[in-house]
């Protein structure tokens, strides 16, 4: 079976307004969240489609869901996300346990609700992976040079850009696996693991690369709202 987890859990503080999160914006003429909801719906590679959002906005979710994109109400479920994005992550796979014949080959497609430009390919081409290799991340080249410092006061390294990549999402990943290796964090390691693919480097698993998109961009600041807008409209 193959699961999509729309991680819409985030209180989305770097936007800067309390009392609702960047994945209800509008971009164009409906709530970010709307559209990349609709590009999971719309490709067809899924069993299941769920919506993860803070406790408070469920119902809400459910209700933007209704009036911005009705014909895909039946297929969507809406529950409530975690503390941390990988609490959210968990939550989606207990959600899928419980509600499916759950088997060893299941794989998870996870997705930040704030990246509305996923493409088809990108969703394609991350189930392949998964279902090759058992995880995978998406990734573009890194174009700027990444400058290490471990003090903030003074570079320690620079390392060679040809092999620095910046992460993207979806994170895809055999379901059963993936719990596993969130299972066997410390509390100490969840702190610093917020990364899924991260966790499985620190325990030795192979995640492999798919090719990302610059226009599979995240909205994490208001100025990434305008460039949205702008792409909307390109
Ligand atoms: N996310 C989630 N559950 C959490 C935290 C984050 O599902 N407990 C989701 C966010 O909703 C977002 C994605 O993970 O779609 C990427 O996270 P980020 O951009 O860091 O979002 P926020 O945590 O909302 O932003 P901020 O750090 O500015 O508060």
């Amino acid at each position: 079976m193959q699961f999509a987890a729309i991680l819409a859990g985030g209180s989305g503080v770097r936007m800067g307004n309390p009392n609702k999160p960047k994945q209800f914006f509008f971009l164009g003429d409906k709530p970010i969240l709307v559209h990349t909801l609709e590009k999971f719906c719309a490709s067809g590679c899924f069993d299941a489609v769920l919506v993860l959002t803070p406790a408070t906005w469920v119902q809400q979710t459910k209700d933007i869901i209704a009036r911005h994109c009705p014909q895909y109400v039946d297929a969507v479920s809406v529950i409530a996300g975690g503390a941390e994005r990988n609490d959210t992550i968990m939550n989606a796979i207990r959600y899928f346990e419980e509600q499916y014949q759950v088997d060893d080959g299941a794989i998870i497609v996870t997705h930040d609700a704030v990246r509305p430009f996923v493409s088809l390919r990108i969703i394609e081409e991350n189930i392949a992976s998964a279902l090759a290799h058992g995880a995978c991340d998406t990734v573009v080249p890194a174009t700027d040079t990444i400058v290490e410092s471990l003090d903030g006061e003074a570079i320690s390294a620079i390392p060679n850009r040809s092999a620095l990549y910046q992460g993207q999402t979806p994170q895809s990943f055999r379901m059963q696996t993936l719990k596993e290796v969130l299972l066997s964090l410390a509390p100490e390691e969840k702190a610093i693991l917020t990364d899924a693919c991260k966790a499985y480097v620190l325990r030795g698993k192979t995640v492999a690369l798919v090719r990302g998109d610059v226009e599979n961009m995240k909205i994490t600041y208001p100025q990434d709202l305008r460039i949205a807008e702008a792409l909307l409209e390109a």
